[in-house]
């Protein structure tokens, strides 16, 4: 790929990093929030005297800005077409019996841009972390093979691609479990059967000496990943599946060292964190949290601290990205009323963590736009909207109107309809 960076690249950073850690002084900090606001592909100019970048940057950048763009620039490595926004990963129920299939390259192409992130639909990493139908894996070599061609389809048009790395923990039923086992869990506690619409199994408590095999499964399957050929992995720790199982005191009821104090509860999810950077380098991992979220009865007493937590303790692993949800949603719901407030409670996670921070969940792009200005995040993801409109990215550019999103058919099986069919702005 194409990207230079500006800004002094460490050795584990390689050509696509959303953000050289060399980046994180207030110096930069501001110079970041200049570069933003132009769009303008990744140009190194060699004027950072000592790698510091310079006053004269700012006249520079100034006189290359526009007004109105959710933009990012050269130094995290986002280039221009993408402006910054980050494809939300969307589970689809589209990969037939698990296996990732073609129509999956159409609609991941149609929505790739030259240095946009986009992030893979939720997938498992292995027989035990699935628990709804046609949702894609990574644990055979079936599955990695499957993955090789939508990834190359996402290459070719300069998109950068990281995969969702996911168990669900609990919320299965035996019929999605090899041997039609109970799903294991921090707990022994199920979800109340019947919550949305489903008859969750109750789910069997992980004994201690099980939980490494759990990392390793998250290990392997990252490896996997990587020679499916992704650019690297979010670990979805949102959204009430096992990570969050551990994470939320509402949950996880133990009482050995994965349970009971902030320490312990995050200790699984961290483990995984430092695992899949050994395996496949920090700068490929990034990691997910809904620290508010009550989805799937995933609830804390006291978000704004287990948030704050994990922000601070993933800076240990230098980890290239963290992707929060605000507050203001639930699942794939967004909760009407607080949706149109300014979104704040982030703030503290943001300025605690050191490398690339994006916000996502109820964003347009006004509130986009508002967000990156305010220096609230790096970059923003889009999921409803971005699945609606193919050339999101384009549309932002121009201000163009979109297409509305139809969610009766979010999580049909069709290969076509309500996937690869949103039309682009030329044909709408
Ligand atoms: C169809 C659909 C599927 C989703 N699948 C996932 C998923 O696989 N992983 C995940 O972390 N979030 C998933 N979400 C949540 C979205 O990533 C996002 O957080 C949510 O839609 C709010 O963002 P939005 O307002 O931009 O849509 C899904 C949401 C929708 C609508
Ligand atoms: C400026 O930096 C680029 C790569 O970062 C390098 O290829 C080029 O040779 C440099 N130019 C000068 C004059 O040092
Ligand atoms: C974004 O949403 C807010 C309220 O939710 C609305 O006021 C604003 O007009 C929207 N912006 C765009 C560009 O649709
Ligand atoms: C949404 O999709 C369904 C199924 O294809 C279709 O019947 C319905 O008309 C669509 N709704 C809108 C508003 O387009
Ligand atoms: C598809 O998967 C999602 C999980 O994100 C789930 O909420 C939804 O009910 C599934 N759809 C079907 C038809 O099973």
């Amino acid at each position: 790929m194409l990207f230079v960076l500006i800004a002094p690249v460490s050795s584990t950073v390689s050509a696509f990093s959303l953000h050289p850690s060399a980046l994180c002084n207030t110096q930069a900090r501001i110079e970041r929030g200049l570069a933003r606001l132009i769009v303008l592909a990744p140009l190194t100019r060699n004027r950072s005297y000592g790698h510091v970048p310079q006053p004269h940057a700012a006249v520079y950048y100034s006189q290359r800005t526009t007004k109105g763009g959710l933009l990012i620039a050269e130094a995290t490595g986002i280039s221009d077409t993408a402006q910054g926004i980050v494809l939300a990963p969307l589970t689809r129920n589209r990969s037939y019996n698990n296996v990732p299939q073609p129509h999956a390259a159409v609609y991941y192409s149609q929505r790739a841009t030259k240095g946009g992130l986009l992030i893979a639909e939720a997938t498992g990493v292995s027989d035990t972390a699935q628990g709804y139908p046609h949702t894609p894996g990574i644990w055979t070599k079936e599955h990695v093979e499957a993955w090789k061609p939508i990834v190359d389809a996402v290459h070719q048009k300069g998109g950068v691609f990281f995969l969702q790395m996911w168990h669900v923990g609990r919320v299965s039923t035996y019929d999605f479990q090899p041997n039609g086992q109970a799903p294991v869990s921090s707990t022994d506690k199920g979800v109340t059967p019947s919550l949305e619409g489903v008859e969750w199994s109750p789910p069997r408590r992980l004994r201690k000496d099980e939980v490494p095999g759990i990392v390793n499964d998250f290990r392997l399957a990252a490896r996997n990943a990587i020679e499916a050929g992704f650019d690297g992995v979010e670990i979805h720790g949102a959204n009430g599946y096992l990570i969050e199982q551990f994470l939320k005191d509402q949950v996880n009821d133990r009482t050995d060292e994965y349970g009971g104090s902030l320490e312990n509860r995050c200790r699984f999810a961290l483990e995984i964190v430092e695992a899949l950077a050994n395996e496949i380098g920090s700068h490929r991992v990034g990691i997910r949290l809904s620290p508010y979220s009550d989805f799937m009865e995933a609830i804390d007493s006291d978000p704004d601290a287990l948030g704050l937590y994990m922000a601070n303790a993933l800076n240990k692993f230098n980890i290239q990205y963290l992707h929060m949800i605000e507050p203001r949603v639930v699942g794939a719901r967004v909760l009407q009323g607080p949706e149109d407030e300014i979104p704040h409670r982030l703030l503290p996670m943001r300025k605690a963590f050191k490398n690339t921070f994006i916000a996502a969940g109820g964003y347009n792009r006004s509130k986009g736009n508002r967000a990156i200005a305010d220096d609230y995040a790096d970059l923003i993801a889009f999921g409803r909207l971005f699945l609606a409109n193919p050339d999101l990215p384009r549309r932002y550019e121009l201000d163009a109107p979109l297409n509305k999103y139809n969610r009766s058919t979010f999580y049909i099986s069709d290969p076509v309809v309500g996937y690869t069919d949103y039309p682009f702005l030329e044909e709408a």
